[in-house]
């Protein structure tokens, strides 16, 4: 299924409040400030453009539409495809590695990310995931922007189809298919692939942050 085209166009517009910097710094200090840095599903390198200051940071990112739009800068590599065309074709170890903003859902499969996923032993994996609470459902969302409405529409779990509408025209009609998770299942997931959970918090919504890290090998 095709995500993030169309709709790479207005991405940083309607994510234009979200707090980039200051999460980047956030989770960039709990990694214990690393200096090789993984992104997972950078989609437009907004955390990329805070950490490339002090770290030489890979972006892998599928959607080609992201990348172009996305932040550039010496310390920023981009590798367009998917995260487990990556695990294959790179044999390079990162000091952390952080998957932002729901990517996990995105991804889906999250044993073959934590299994494979070349962190050094010690380094942390940050991510931030939705886990729904007990019967919470996803609902319709229309917001307004400037120049344009975005209406989310949730189909049957776990697909989306979400619309941009400039004028009386829809600009983008896009499925997007977006895993939510359980903690007990995450935690076991970490246990099994060899990291140990540091911490969880919730963020707010159904998003939830987690801080893993590496302590064995099972590979
Ligand atoms: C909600 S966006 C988050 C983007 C960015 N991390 C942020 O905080 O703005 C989800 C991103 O995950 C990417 N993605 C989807 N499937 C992926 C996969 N299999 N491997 C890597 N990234 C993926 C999407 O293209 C999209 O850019």
């Amino acid at each position: 299924m095709q995500s993030f085209r169309g709709y790479a166009k207005y991405y940083d517009m309607i994510y234009r409040k979200k707090p980039y910097a200051a999460e980047a710094m956030e989770v960039y200090r709990m990694a214990g400030k690393p200096k090789r840095i993984l992104d997972i599903g950078a989609g437009t390198g907004r955390h990329a453009r805070t950490w490339c200051r002090f770290a030489e940071v890979m972006c892998v990112e599928p959607s080609e539409e992201m990348v172009k739009v996305a932040y550039k800068h010496k310390n920023i590599t981009y590798f367009v495809g998917q995260v487990t065309e990556f695990f294959e074709c790179f044999q390079y170890t990162f000091d952390a590695a952080f998957a932002m903003f729901n990517v996990l859902g995105y991804i889906g499969y999250i044993g073959g990310v934590f299994l494979h996923l070349p962190l050094k032993l010690g380094g942390y994996f940050i991510f931030d995931i939705w886990e729904p609470g007990p019967g919470q459902k996803p609902t319709v969302v229309i917001r307004k922007f400037k120049d344009f409405i975005r209406l989310v529409v949730p189909l049957e779990d776990p697909y989306y189809r979400i619309f941009i509408i400039k004028g009386n025209r829809i600009v983008v009609d896009e499925y997007h298919q977006v895993e939510v998770f359980q903690r007990e299942s995450i935690e076991k997931m970490a246990s099994v692939c060899g990291f140990k959970v540091c911490s969880r918090k919730r963020l707010g919504g159904w998003s939830c942050r987690y801080k893993l890290q590496k302590v064995k090998e099972v590979l």
